[in-house]
């Protein structure tokens, strides 16, 4: 039995290097061999559960298109299809829910961030709260915290277009107007991953738009560790200045859900945008990306066009935006065939 199978996928920082290795040299495997694999049954008669308190274009359809090439099924869930307890409701408890999938399904996959909690750090705690229970290996499919099926695509994608050795590369993961308020997940998973992984990283917001103390700790020791840098900036022409990856991304500050504790949900958001329709030069554009080492460009979607990145940046040929978002099928295939597939 390989050493993935029955493990959960909470952040990538909870797996070691070699097993992310393993999962990106088979994520390459699928992608070469989509059709034709030889682990290609592993989920025959299989069912994964996909359940979404959000929604998704890239998260659902890739799951469902990777359990169906594995031979399975993935299946749709989402909170008013079940009767859960929760604050301020009667219903079934997490343990119960756990176990009862467990029963049916060899894995569950979970989205839940933004608008769906009430505080930061809720949605790691309801994963992190199945997989005690569920004797099956829990993924997330992007949560308040981390996203790792996204970071593992992007990885995929970079090592796709500048080569598998990107130790010394630069990699700028910067904050960008816009109006989707996005949760921390995909850029925490990315600078994680990243300096996890040997690349130069910086991380370039402008003040207010502080991310995760624990998760910066983590970047620092993840780069000491890997003889890589990570560094954090709040200049613009610091940030882009040879970089190779340009990664633009929205994401909400630190007070967002105090601002729906006040205010609900809809003031939140239209407090944030207030805030972030502040900076203007937070846009990846032509003037910028001139600035770099001739970077690629990077987005984990659904992109905000015109606020995070331009048109002329997005479609340029420096861009893998739809390379990563076809990555999310082969990474996707990867975790499923090594953590729950047929051994
Ligand atoms: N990147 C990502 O998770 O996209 P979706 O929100 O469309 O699933």
């Amino acid at each position: 039995m390989n050493s993935l199978y029955g493990k959960d996928l909470i952040t990538t920082q909870d797996w070691s290097v070699e097993e992310l290795e393993k999962t990106l040299d088979l994520s390459f495997e699928f992608k070469a061999n989509r059709y034709d694999h030889p682990l290609n049954n592993c989920l025959d008669r299989r069912t994964f559960f996909m359940f979404f308190y959000n929604p998704s274009v890239r998260t659902r359809q890739s799951f469902e298109a990777a359990a169906t090439e594995l031979g399975g099924h993935a299946q749709f869930l989402e909170p008013k299809s079940m009767r859960l307890k929760s604050a301020k409701t009667a219903g079934e408890t997490v343990q119960d829910a756990a176990e009862v999938m467990s029963r049916y399904a060899v894995g569950i996959g979970i989205r839940i961030l933004e608008t769906a909690l009430e505080t930061y750090g809720q949605g790691d705690e309801l994963l992190r709260e199945y997989a005690q229970y569920a004797t099956i290996p829990i993924v997330s499919m992007a949560h308040d915290r981390f996203h790792p099926c996204q970071g593992l695509a992007d990885v995929m994608g970079y090592r796709m277009h500048a080569g598998k050795n990107l130790k010394g590369k630069k990699l700028v993961q910067v904050w960008a107007k816009g109006a989707l308020v996005r949760s921390w997940s995909s850029v925490q998973e990315s600078i994680l991953l990243n300096s996890r992984l040997g690349m130069d990283v910086t991380l370039a917001h402008p003040k207010g738009y502080e991310l995760d103390p624990e998760v910066i700790k983590w970047c620092e020791e993840n780069a000491q560790r890997s003889d890589s840098t990570f560094e954090i900036v709040h200049d613009l022409e610091e940030a882009y200045k040879d970089a190779d990856i340009v990664y633009s991304r929205n994401w909400m500050t630190s007070n967002f859900y105090d601002y729906v504790a006040k205010d609900n949900v809809d003031g939140a958001k239209s407090k944030e945008i207030q805030l972030a329709s502040k900076y203007d030069d937070w846009i990846c554009n032509k003037e910028w990306m001139s600035m770099t080492n001739n970077a690629l460009f990077t987005h984990c979607g659904p992109v905000d066009r015109n606020a995070e990145v331009t048109d002329e940046v997005c479609d340029g040929p420096r861009s893998i935006v739809y390379d990563v978002a076809e990555n999310r099928l082969h990474v996707q295939k990867a975790i499923m065939a090594l953590t729950m597939g047929k051994q």
